[in-house]
């Protein structure tokens, strides 16, 4: 396995949408073992393919808290199904964001679709923090970000200081 370097916003990559899976192999399930040791060393609880420069419908999560065990997903092809009419705003970052953080209203429960690393089709249902970071990463897969939920002025503030931490630090990125 691998850490991967993660790419930070801004960075046109991270508008691409990503092209579905089409045989679950070793390559893949490399992939997002690759992904889950890169999100748990950022430390953080989602990441898409394309966060990696990976532009492949895969995507890792682990909402998990300690003392409880970790609960490690990985979903290929995820897509939601159903989602509840009600919504939640919550704060919410991302790993190409780091240190940004704002609120973003979605719908508090999922169904999503997805193929297991076995290729076999899985159905899971979600509410809470997963279903959120299940909605967050599948936007990454359609080459959105989260901050695109936010008004203009916020939006405008959270790209000018991922800008200017790009600037000052040029090699990280
Ligand atoms: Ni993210």
């Amino acid at each position: 396995m691998a850490i991967l370097p993660i790419i930070k916003a801004p960075d046109p990559r991270l508008k691409r949408r990503s092209e579905p899976v089409a045989v679950v192999d070793r390559d893949v399930r490399r992939q997002l073992a690759d992904m889950l040791e890169t999100m748990y060393a950022a430390p953080g609880v989602g990441l898409s393919a394309i966060q990696v420069g990976v532009a492949r419908r895969l995507i890792v999560i682990d909402v998990a808290k300690a003392p409880d065990a970790p609960a490690p997903l990985k979903l290929i092809n995820p897509e939601i199904i159903e989602q509840s009419g009600d919504t939640i705003l919550t704060e919410e970052g991302c790993l190409s964001f780091p240190e940004q953080f704002a609120e973003v209203t979605r719908p508090t429960a999922v169904v999503v679709r997805y193929l297991d690393e076995q290729g076999e089709i899985r159905t899971l249902r979600a509410d809470g923090l997963l279903a959120r970071c299940l909605q967050h990463e599948i936007d990454h897969l359609e080459g959105k970000v989260f901050v695109e939920y936010l008004s203009p002025l916020k939006r405008g503030m959270i790209l000018r200081k991922m800008a200017k931490v790009k600037r000052l630090a040029p090699a990280e990125a």
